[in-house]
């Protein structure tokens, strides 16, 4: 057999045994899933078994959720995966600890910016208690629910972000409660700020200092390291804020030194470089007399979301227990250098922590399919030459000559619609000639489809022939960080695994925004431009998973078109199946002009009005406007997304 035909019927083979693990392979499950995803033979997606519990099937529970009366979009918090990364990242720590003999201690702090929610907080409280789990704040609403939520005496508060009098206050009296909080400057002028309050409230405040590091991160938020950053001090404020403490006998409040260079930082030499200056400062600040106990070294904890485990912005070239590594192997040499005594190490973790614990679920609610016809069409026998000159193409495509063949058909579009503008090809000869283009095109991409290089000038091929799969979402509401960063994030069908997904898709939200579209996925090499997908079956839902998106994607998101907050249902695994521990209703349309200062009573004021006015002209009969009134002063009960008649 000659070879090429030999590889075709692999290929034919291929295609008709699919199996389960070629999805899992296609989409990268094992890659990003951490070992936390998988599918079963039926296709499912499931959760792998956490805590000796059963594996959750999350079609099984989506189809619950529907059946609670819940419609999707629905957020999933797994709260198995929240105590898995909470072990995961301390046991690293204290692993690594152990390992090179570090006699400091290792504390986390939650920074709560990276997901507020009250569910959260309180699910990383409660299994972080084993780590006294602390919490990080950059701003006086964080620190006040940040005194509220703590429960463990041992636990620490960080101050961090710009502070005025109020801020430096709430934290100096929690201090009088006896709590351990630290308040970092992050500007030179809040250090006599925090001195003068402190010694009106008589108390002695735990101070840190944030520096302002050379080295700087990598990746999408590169500029919160670097001279340039907004915050921190640079050396010679350092050297000025300790003569103010020294001047001022204060230097023994001088405890802490933070940085953080930024968050997802991607290159594992980022974080020793940053690791080297930081250490170094840390113990020529302790030379210069400053009694420091603690070293802050930030976020930055990559996930890796492609799975590729790169330096690529949606990745990571590091695992937890390198990063561990690096930061306490940095810490030790510095110290050891110096004879300055091993200070308790505190990492400000927040997006490796929270990412994986939550999912998105969404349906899909139609698809536009674009140029799909590949049927020839009819070419009459008095017709414009150019006509003739595509239907030449077409017939002389002989595949391997497929490169040739789509630069002559691109040429002749061109050209076609050159002479359509000068009026010399009508309109509906104008229509033959695109017809022919595209059902080149589409022969081009069957067979390009089957070879494993493409040329450059064909990868964009599949994203013309892409379908446009309608998902009941918003991006801006659900993933900001994809439309505002081009944040990646892994997206999968959540059943049908053992089905070959024969559509390149594209997915469009429900906004109505032409931004508000995923046209860029993950990929093991690059970023794919299409995703993978099922076509639709008849009165069959469709379900999509978009994982990861436990960090700062609630928060951030917004009211475009007034899509408020989704359903979230929050869920473990037991001994006999998952348990459903809480759900929270999405916001209601109510909920959402609440925002914007229409109260109900005023709406359905001015409702009335309108039925009024409707009646008088008479449009509308006695019972209709009975009805009417009804369904306005219902549908300001209803869930913002479109009601997909699912459940
Ligand atoms: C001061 C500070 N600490 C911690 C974090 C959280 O970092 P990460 O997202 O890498 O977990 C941030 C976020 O940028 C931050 O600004």
């Amino acid at each position: 057999m000659q070879n090429r035909a030999r590889m075709k019927k692999k290929h034919k083979d291929k295609l008709e045994s699919w199996a389960v693990q070629d999805s899992i392979d296609l989409y990268g499950i094992e890659r990003w899933g951490e070992g936390l995803f998988t599918a079963n033979t039926n296709g499912d997606v499931i959760l792998r078994n956490q805590n000796g519990g059963q594996d959750i099937n999350f079609q099984e529970l989506v189809r619950e959720i529907r059946m609670r009366g819940f419609t999707l979009p629905v957020l999933i918090r797994v709260t198995d995966i929240l105590r898995k990364r909470i072990h995961q990242i301390g046991g690293a720590f204290q692993a690594v600890m152990n390992e090179y003999g570090y006699k400091g201690d290792y504390r986390p702090v939650y920074p709560i910016k990276v997901n507020q929610h009250r569910h959260v907080i309180e699910d990383i409280i409660n299994h972080g208690e084993d780590f006294n789990m602390g919490l990080e704040c950059g701003s006086k609403a964080e620190l006040l629910l940040a005194i509220a939520m703590r429960k463990d005496n041992d636990s620490l508060i960080i101050c961090n972000g710009f502070k005025d009098m109020d801020y430096i206050e709430i934290a100096l009296n929690a201090r009088r409660m006896g709590y351990p909080i630290f308040l970092v400057v992050e500007k030179s002028s809040e250090l006599p700020m925090i001195l003068k309050a402190a010694k009106s409230l008589q108390v002695e405040p735990l101070i840190g200092l944030r520096m302002k590091l050379a080295a700087r991160g990598k990746g999408m938020w590169e500029s919160s390291g670097g001279e340039k950053s907004k915050f921190g001090l640079r050396v010679n404020e350092i050297i000025d804020a300790i003569a103010l403490l020294r001047r001022q006998k204060k230097l023994e409040c001088l405890k802490l030194m933070h940085f953080h260079i930024g968050s997802q930082v991607t290159d594992i030499h980022t974080i020793s470089n940053a690791m080297k200056e930081a250490g170094t400062i840390f113990t020529e600040v302790y030379k210069l007399g400053a009694n420091l106990t603690h070293i802050d070294v930030g976020g930055g904890l990559a996930v890796d979301y492609d799975g590729s485990a790169t330096n690529f912005a949606s990745s990571a070239n590091y695992k937890l227990n390198e990063y561990a590594a690096n930061i306490i192997d940095a810490v030790m040499k510095a110290c050891d250098a110096c004879e300055v005594p091993h200070p308790t190490i505190i990492s400000e973790t927040g997006r490796a922590l929270v990412a994986h614990h939550s999912v998105l679920v969404v349906d899909v609610v139609s698809t536009n399919e674009s140029h799909e016809n590949t049927v020839v069409p009819v070419i009459p026998k008095k017709t414009a030459e150019i006509v003739h000159r595509m239907k030449e193409t077409l017939d002389g495509f002989k595949g391997k000559n497929f490169q040739e063949t789509y630069h002559e058909a691109m040429d002749l579009r061109q050209e076609g619609l050159m002479i359509f503008n000068l009026r010399h090809l009508s309109l509906k000869d104008r229509a033959i000639v695109e017809e022919l283009f595209w059902v080149i095109c589409r022969r081009i991409l069957n067979y390009v489809r089957e070879l494993d290089y493409v040329p450059d000038d064909l990868e964009n091929l599949e994203n013309l022939f892409a379908t446009t799969y309608v998902c009941n979402f918003s991006l801006f509401q659900s993933l900001p960080d994809h439309w505002a960063v081009k944040q990646l994030f892994p997206i999968i069908p959540l059943h049908r695994l053992n089905e070959k997904p024969t559509c390149g898709a594209v997915l469009a939200d429900i906004t109505c925004d032409s931004d508000g579209v995923i046209d860029r996925f993950i990929d093991l090499r690059d970023v794919k431009d299409t995703l993978p997908l099922h076509p639709l079956r008849k009165s069959e839902p469709y379900t999509l998973g978009i994982f990861l998106v436990g960090a700062y994607q609630e928060i951030l998101g917004d009211l475009h078109n007034l899509f408020g907050d989704t359903h979230v249902v929050h869920v473990s695994s037991g001994k006999d199946g998952y348990i459903i521990d809480k759900s929270v209703e999405g916001e209601r349309i109510e909920d959402v002009l609440e925002y914007i200062q229409f109260s109900r009573g005023d709406l359905m004021a001015r409702f009335r009005q309108r039925i009024e006015e409707a009646l008088k002209r008479e449009a509308i009969s006695l019972k209709e406007s009975a009805i009417l009134q009804r369904r306005f002063d219902d549908g300001l009960d209803t869930y913002t997304y479109l009601n997909t008649g699912n459940e």
